[in-house]
């Protein structure tokens, strides 16, 4: 698709951030031109220089989300990596697992793939044009027996829509059921505290609201939950014995990390801390203002429950019938808006929402988007809106 503007008001932030504070490309260059070595293979120079780095950004990962120990935070290239593994790595046949249809693919084919060795799973759904939530009760009313795991979305990718993890988090404490989150959208926007929280994996990405490079994500695990490794391979620890060690955060890093993009991650942790929760708080504004703007216009659809103010800062929404494509099209095109169409990697959501046809278009903020964007999205849409 052309665009016919030279502006580009960039608003797929929930896809990957595309500006990132200046440090982390600073970070990356000097890992590369200073010649970081493989970390944690060899004890000399470049390797330890490199092992030092990525424990720092171990140590800032294991402080944001409250994981006591700096050793159970492992680094993967990504969420999806890091879910596969939490997934496959805990569960066994026999095992009953409850989620939701809120979930992003990245949650759902790993458990198919799970349901397939003969694991049974429970999908709670959700009340769209309700209250866009799944009630604690539920979650609760869908433990049984045999049930091993909850895992669910912190927040929807595809409408922004929170589910209460302090409430699911109680559940699986009192029932004694593993609690996964999948933190893709919520990392660095709002807070999660594995300790108070309850929770036994998190799983997040580097390189969305974290601000890092992409191809670093990862996991925190609480001490005493053995997940099965995925991988299997070269760790620079007890070469002689025949099985991957599985002491963390070894165990589940086979292969030489991303060494390069962590020390990028590093430098946006680092960044993170100094912004506070403004960064944050930012994002969750530009997304309410535009929310304000564009929720009362002819045509427009918005999905999902703006009354929370605790939610990923994502608007999806619909204009009359068109499919989400064209209208993404129009935006790119005349206005030169950037945002996400179609399917979103949710498919459950969709069929929920209606919208599997349809599909919907996503403006997702960040940080560095600016009141004058969100007000120029606002017109864009208006613009659509009246032309009908
Ligand atoms: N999971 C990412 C998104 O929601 C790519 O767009």
């Amino acid at each position: 698709m052309e665009r016919h503007t030279d502006r580009l008001i960039y608003l797929d932030n929930a896809a990957t951030t595309a500006a990132k504070p200046p440090e982390v490309a600073r970070a990356v260059a000097e890992a590369i031109v200073g010649g970081a070595g493989n970390a944690d293979r060899g004890g000399l120079g470049a390797s330890l220089e490199a092992s030092r780095t990525i424990f720092k950004a171990r140590q800032k990962i294991a402080r944001l989300f409250g994981c006591p120990q700096t050793e159970q935070t492992a680094f993967t290239a990504n969420s999806t990596e890091s879910l596969n593994m939490a997934i496959q790595g805990l569960l066994r046949p026999g095992d009953h697992v409850i989620t939701t249809v809120m979930e992003h693919n990245s949650v759902l084919r790993p458990l198919r793939r799970m349901e397939e060795q003969g694991v049974r799973l429970t999908v709670l759904p959700v009340h769209p044009g309700v209250d866009w939530q799944i009630p604690a009760e539920a979650f609760e009313a869908a433990v049984c027996a045999d049930t091993r795991m909850i895992v669910c979305t912190h927040a929807a990718n595809l409408t922004g829509d929170p589910v209460d993890i302090e409430a699911v988090g109680k559940i699986c404490r009192r029932r004694g059921i593993l609690f996964v989150l999948d933190a893709s959208q919520t990392a660095g926007v709002l807070d999660i505290d594995m300790e108070r929280m309850n929770i036994d994996v998190v799983c997040f990405t580097g390189h969305k609201s974290l601000m890092g490079p992409q191809g670093t994500g990862g996991l925190c695990v609480r001490k005493g939950v053995e997940i099965r490794p995925l991988l299997e391979g070269g760790t620079g620890i007890r070469t002689y014995d025949p099985r991957q060690p599985l002491v963390m955060p070894t165990a589940l890093e086979a292969g030489t990390l991303n060494g390069h993009g962590l020390a990028g991650l590093l430098a946006a942790l680092e960044w993170r801390e100094k912004e506070g929760k403004t960064a944050a708080e930012r994002e969750i504004s530009l997304a309410e203002q535009f929310y304000r703007g564009i929720r009362e216009l002819p045509g427009v659809t918005v999905y999902g429950n703006f009354r929370r103010r605790q939610r990923a800062p994502i608007v999806a929404m619909n204009l009359y019938g068109y499919d989400s494509a064209l209208v993404a099209e129009e935006l790119y095109g005349r206005f030169g808006i950037q945002t996400r169409a179609g399917g979103h990697c949710a498919p459950l959501y969709h069929r929920a929402l209606g919208t599997e046809r349809q599909g919907a278009v996503r403006f997702s903020f960040s940080c560095f988007n600016t009141e004058e964007e969100a007000a120029e999205a606002v017109r864009a849409v208006s613009v659509l809106s009246e032309e009908g």
